[in-house]
């Protein structure tokens, strides 16, 4: 008889953005003439950079001829991207990260899903609470959790953000944990960690010979001077830490796929004897066996995001995305609700000061305005919506004017 992985039966029926596209699905099926506006995941709706698109046709030309046709690519992803990701985003900022110590994928969620499998099956994880699932829920099918008993996993240490910590937790309360994920500007809470916090828990990571999984995925959206790119920007992260990168937010890649995660050399984690085991040719040995690379003409796209008509276009999407989050953020302060975020992110963290899922339903309903209910982040959610800027300005300036009118 076949055996089921018995830990799926521990996790919550469907992913938080399933469940919520069934309830806009079926608000759409009894309202059909409706014009929904979606703010609520963080997917982008403009198009890609003019410079990436036309790296990507010239690569869909080279595919098409003998001469510069491309099957499977180098294992860690192509050296002209690794090269360029090292230096622009890390060695230009005075951050010694090497290209052989990125790995390009398609995408930081894979990644930080994945991740976990390099790990003992008994290693303690701290995670924050509110938090993006896929940290949760993959410890979860690995059997690491426990059971959940009323939303929280008994195996889990949770890291309360809330607004006595400006949503940014520290080492404190981690117990004895050995892993921590952090993320940096925050999803779901828009927060921004600072250099001086961030020290702190790359000090206790390398004081106990625990490892930080550090998800950067949006740091391009930050705009506050000072506030770090990478946890490798503090003192002897190289030894404590892996970081995630995702061109998804960054340069509109959610459907294009292609991201990547830095496994610095050197770094460890340690066998039963206390053997040191480097984590970068496991990571290399995990992927040659389960992966085979983002494709030639995505990278080829994604190396253009480095060149300076391509740094230039990006930025100026984020830009645009940001105001869209200043304008949302401004309206909903004068209607009187305390929002944190959007600044240095595109999400925006709203206290609603009730139950999120009755408040995430009332905008359905009255407004046409999907967003996300933080309960759906975690018990510390509970109370918040996050609503994401990613959307048109039209879209935006529409949504204002349908809180003013609901809310
Ligand atoms: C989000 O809305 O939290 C993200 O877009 C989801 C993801 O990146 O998987």
């Amino acid at each position: 008889m076949l055996h089921v992985n018995e830990n799926y039966s521990k996790i919550q029926a469907s992913y938080l953005f399933t469940e919520i596209a069934h309830r806009v699905s079926a608000h759409q099926a009894a309202n059909p003439s409706a014009k929904v506006i979606r703010l609520g995941i963080g997917d982008v709706t403009e198009p890609l950079a003019p410079s990436v698109v036309a790296a990507m046709h010239r690569a869909v030309d080279d595919e098409a001829g003998r001469t510069n046709f491309h099957g499977y690519g180098p294992e860690q992803g192509y050296a002209f991207l690794r090269e360029k990701a090292a230096k622009i985003d890390f060695q230009d900022r005075g951050v010694d990260i090497a290209a052989d110590e990125i790995f390009v994928s398609d995408g930081a969620k894979c990644d930080c899903g994945n991740i976990q499998e390099l790990f003992g099956g008994d290693v303690k994880i701290a995670v924050g609470d509110p938090v993006y699932p896929v940290y949760v829920d993959t410890n979860v099918m690995a059997g690491r959790t426990g059971a959940n008993d009323g939303g929280r996993y008994a195996g889990l240490t949770y890291l309360t953000c809330d607004a006595s910590n400006g949503f940014v937790p520290g080492p404190e309360a981690t117990g004895d944990a050995d892993v921590v994920y952090l993320c940096y500007p925050n999803n779901p809470t828009g927060a921004v960690a600072t250099l001086e916090q961030l020290q702190k828990w790359v000090d206790w990571a390398n004081g106990r010979k625990a490892l930080i999984l550090f998800d950067a995925a949006y740091e391009a959206f930050i705009r506050t001077p000072g506030i770090p790119h990478s946890i490798y920007e503090c003192r002897g992260a190289r030894t404590c830490a892996i970081e995630f990168r995702s061109y998804s937010k960054t340069a509109g890649f959610t459907g294009v796929r292609c991201g990547y995660t830095v496994v610095p050399k050197g770094l460890v984690a340690y066998a039963d004897d206390g053997t040191p085991v480097e984590l970068r040719p496991m990571w290399t040995r995990r992927q040659t066996t389960k992966f085979n690379g983002a494709s030639y003409i995505t990278q080829r796209g994604a190396e253009a995001i480095y060149t300076p008509e391509g740094q230039r276009e990006t930025k100026a999407t984020i830009d645009f995305y940001l105001e869209n989050g200043r304008l949302m953020k401004e309206a909903l302060q004068s209607l009187g609700y305390g929002v944190t975020g959007g600044g240095d992110s595109p999400y925006l963290w709203v206290d609603v000061k009730g139950d999120s899922w009755a408040f995430f339903d009332r905008l359905l309903k009255e407004a046409n305005i999907v967003t996300t209910p933080g309960a759906g982040f975690g018990r510390a959610g509970e109370g918040y919506i996050r609503i994401s800027s990613f959307n048109s300005r039209e879209n935006v300036l529409e949504a204002i004017e349908r809180f003013k009118k609901a809310l």
